[in-house]
């Protein structure tokens, strides 16, 4: 396809033409306008873009910059003094520009200090509460600025459509309407404190396998129903920037996509900050800044002497580069960026940030199972306890990537638990998995050497050779734990661990890449024949001198860990068996099962003692071929700093477990909205369509009648509910005809207090010859409540979430006639059902 034709089939797919239609609504929910960031409603159509911050001061400004400083405020630098942000613009300081440093990200504020780290947005999500959403927000935005930054690149708002991907943990939710109330209100909240949020990955970064280069197809009305849903929510919250995606987007580079950029982003829905692009994701200069990108990232290889050259040689209007020095400065003066006296950074308050990581954990958590009741630890259940698992030791607070957070402290979850158990009860522990390895038993090798733990100096080199004998034939994992260059081993002439060109160190994972004492850890599994074996150790010092260690695990001593669980198990009245799954930005999952033993672990514990719960601390959905053999499982996902404490509050029944699924489980790997089909997921020759079209997520198993092992909305409480009396009426919201008020009641019906995540959702409309989801969620409502109290609850659906984008006129159009709306526990438990006509208008 030539560069044209694709370029004119993107206009078409998005929409962006300049129909005039006529739109209805605007997404997200209602909050108060913060301080700095200005509420925009979507515009009634394309139009043109707006020039920002037109105010005089922009004016003289924009007249004293010189072509060299324009062009160094549109892409980034090395910082000077680096805080350990991930970006760097210079200002002007002659004119009274100040730099900007921009760091991530999703779950906390990375940098070279320690911050406060959150648990990931995919359990915050879990809670269904915005409020919450709003404080998280606030809590990165008033540390960022705290740790010296002006720019947030989070939050993350594309959908979870494939559970493969490896970022799902720093993201929402497959649905769209949940992640675009939680992606403005996190927008909301970090702005209210004086940072710049970056929504991203603008657009269709939905995995990571081939990210640089995949083209991703989609129809105009999926898009504007699925994945722009959060990005237009983050807009209308007043976001100050958008970072353009790694991908192609029907046929162009986002961050070169003239439809997305120019006449979605800006003419349709009003944006005024600026656009930049993902870290080395600029192709181009002529293209890139025509098309609407005004901030290259990390560097200026697109836009600095290249775009220069390309005004003084006529092919980039001067004007293109003004407007997006003008979007930057206007940003940053509505942040009070630019004013003579700046307001002064707040101190770090990270007693605060505990407080709030602990409360989103606990709010997040989602009790997937709870037979017999294995959960709450009470009476003789809590005297008598066994830990198991390396998570239950080493706690998993962070995902890997660029939202990898190092917070000040991260209690471990056996520490907690036996906090909370108290004097008169027993907690064993049995690690179960050795995932950091043994250190090499010194008479193994000949020459004997202490591979545990050397330290080389600066400029130095350590080497060591040794004859390596094995009694027995075994399966071998051998580890390598090191600060700064990477050492090299050799095993019978062959490297085991090789620098490969290209491939970032910081995409390790969250937990497996990185030692609990912060050395980076790589691993090589190979079988070993009993008998003599050639190793051969080199270290290099460099400029900062070097630690390393060599460690080990063997087949045999993986037995030996299980047979210990199990003896433990056995030995203990209840079981809390911690699992992981380490996912990381930069790779895919490649099973949605546990990786290593843990599913043999699980099953060998879970049969030796019934009452076992299982902790999952996983980045995204799981399947469970163990699951009927446990008492309970536990979905933490990656739970943050105080992961341990909030684990333990609900294990306890100390509080409810108020968390319900964001994305569906399913039952089995090849009946999942992108299994079996490698069109959809990963790409065929570097191009993908979203064939599943409307139907992403629980849409899809409802359209295909596929039952999952636990649908979207899923969660327990510790009591029971009940649902009573709907209602449904035309109305709503503001007196607007063309909503529906819903109302139920809500009831506690068992003897415990606890939390409901109430959520309604609404059939097609008739009149509507468009595909639309079978059932959609249209609101919810998170209750808490005491034994026996009941709650009458009142939801407005508004004409958005009853409307249908239309390729045809490029607009939403109302979703008129007879509707079928229903209130449950989940998109599959569904006690009450209504009609309502929707009257067109
Ligand atoms: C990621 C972004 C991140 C950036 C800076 C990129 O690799 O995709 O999400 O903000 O790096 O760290």
């Amino acid at each position: 396809m030539s560069e044209a034709v694709s370029r004119r089939s993107a206009m078409r797919l998005l929409g962006a033409a300049g129909v005039v239609g006529a739109v209805v609504g605007a997404a997200g929910c209602v909050a108060t306008v913060p301080p700095g960031a200005r509420v925009r409603g979507a515009t009634a159509a394309a139009a043109p873009a707006p020039a920002p911050g037109s105010s005089a001061r922009l004016d003289a400004l924009l007249e004293r910059l010189t072509l060299d400083e324009k062009t160094a405020l549109l892409h980034g630098a090395p910082a000077p003094a680096p805080l350990g942000q991930a970006g760097y613009v210079p200002g002007v300081p002659r004119l009274g520009i100040p730099p900007l440093r921009l760091a991530d990200g999703p779950a906390g504020v990375r940098v070279a200090r320690p911050a406060t780290a959150l648990p990931a947005p995919v359990l915050l999500a879990s809670a269904f509460d915005p409020a919450l959403a709003r404080e998280y927000g606030r809590t990165i935005g008033r540390e960022g600025r705290a740790l010296g930054q002006d720019v947030l690149l989070s939050p993350m708002a594309n959908l979870i459509r494939t559970p493969y991907a490896g970022r799902n943990f720093e993201t929402f939710a497959e649905d769209p309407r949940l992640t675009a109330d939680l992606v403005a209100e996190v927008v909301r909240g970090i702005q209210d404190e004086g940072l710049i949020a970056t929504v991203k990955h603008f657009a269709l970064n939905n995995q990571e396998q081939g990210r640089d280069t995949v083209d991703v197809v989609a129809a105009e009305q999926t898009l504007h129903e699925t994945e722009l849903r959060g990005f237009e929510a983050a807009v209308a919250a007043g976001a100050g920037a958008v970072m353009g995606a790694y991908n192609k987007v029907n046929g162009v580079y986002a961050c070169e996509s003239k439809p997305l950029l120019d006449e979605l982003l800006r003419g349709r829905w009003g944006f005024d900050g600026w656009v930049m692009s993902d870290w080395d994701a600029t192709h181009s200069t002529v293209a890139a800044i025509g098309a609407g990108l005004d901030m290259e990232m990390p560097g200026g290889t697109h836009f600095g002497g290249p775009l220069r050259d390309a005004v003084r040689g006529g092919t980039v209007p001067q004007a293109s580069v003004d407007l997006a020095v003008r979007r930057i400065l206007a940003t940053m003066d509505r942040f009070g960026l630019l004013a003579a006296r700046p307001a002064a950074r707040p101190a770090r308050d990270p007693a605060a940030g505990a407080r709030i990581a602990r409360r989103v954990a606990t709010a997040g958590a989602v009790l997937l199972r709870n037979e017999h009741a294995t959960l709450p630890l009470t009476g003789a259940a809590a005297r008598s306890i066994a830990v198991i698992g390396p998570t239950g030791q080493t706690p998993f607070v962070s995902g890997g990537g660029s939202a990898h957070v190092v917070p000040d402290a991260a209690p471990a979850p056996l520490t907690a638990i036996r906090a909370r158990a108290g004097s008169g009860s027993t907690v064993r522990y049995a690690l179960g998995e050795d995932l950091y390895g043994r250190p090499l038993p010194a008479q193994l090798l000949t020459p004997p050497a202490d591979l545990d733990d050397r330290g080389v100096d600066p400029g130095r080199t350590w080497s060591h050779e040794a004859v390596f004998t094995l009694a027995a034939d075994d399966e071998w994992t051998l580890l390598v734990h090191y600060t700064g260059q990477r050492p090299g081993v050799r095993l019978d002439g062959t490297e085991l661990f090789p620098v490969r060109e290209g491939v970032a160190e910081h995409f390790a994972g969250g937990l497996l890449g990185c030692a609990p004492d912060g050395l980076t850890v790589r691993r090589r599994t190979l079988a070993l024949k009993a008998g003599a074996h050639r190793l051969a150790v080199t270290a290099e010092g460099g400029p900062k001198g070097q630690r390393f260690r060599l460690r080990h695990t063997t087949k045999a001593g993986r037995a030996a860990d299980l047979a210990e669980a199990v003896r433990t198990a056995r030995s203990a009245r209840s079981v809390v068996l911690f699992a992981y799954e380490d996912a990381t930005e930069g790779s895919d999952r490649t099973s949605l099962g546990l990786p290593g033993g843990q599913a043999a672990l699980i099953e060998a514990v879970a049969a030796a003692n019934p009452r076992t719960t299982v902790v999952l601390n996983t980045s995204s959905s799981t399947t469970m071929p163990w699951l009927s053999r446990t008492g309970a499982v536990l979905q933490m996902y990656y739970p943050g700093q105080e992961g341990a404490g909030a684990t333990a509050d609900i294990l306890f029944g100390d509080v409810d477990p108020g968390g319900r699924l964001t994305q569906t489980f399913p039952a089995d790997e090849r009946a999942t909205p992108v299994g079996g089909d490698a069109l959809r997921y990963p790409g065929v020759g570097g191009r993908q369509e979203y064939t599943e079209g409307v139907h992403v997520g629980h849409r899809w198993y409802d359209a295909q009648h596929v039952t999952p092992l636990f649908p979207f909305g899923h969660g327990l409480s510790y009591t029971t509910w009940e649902y009573e009396k709907l209602t449904v009426r035309p109305g709503g919201a503001h007196g607007r005809r063309a909503g529906l008020r819903v109302e139920f009641t809500v009831r506690n019906t068992g003897r415990r207090k606890g939390t409901e995540v109430a959520q309604v959702y609404l059939g097609p409309s008739p009149d509507l010859t468009l595909d639309q989801p079978v059932r959609a969620l249209a609101g919810y409502r998170r209750l808490t409540l005491a034994p026996g109290e009941a709650q009458r609850v009142t939801l407005d659906i508004d004409s958005r979430a009853l409307s249908s984008w239309d390729p045809e006129q490029h607009a939403w159009v109302l979703g008129s006639g007879r509707r079928e709306v229903f209130a449950g526990r989940s998109s599959r438990e569904l006690p009450l059902r209504a009609k309502a006509v929707v009257a067109s208008r």
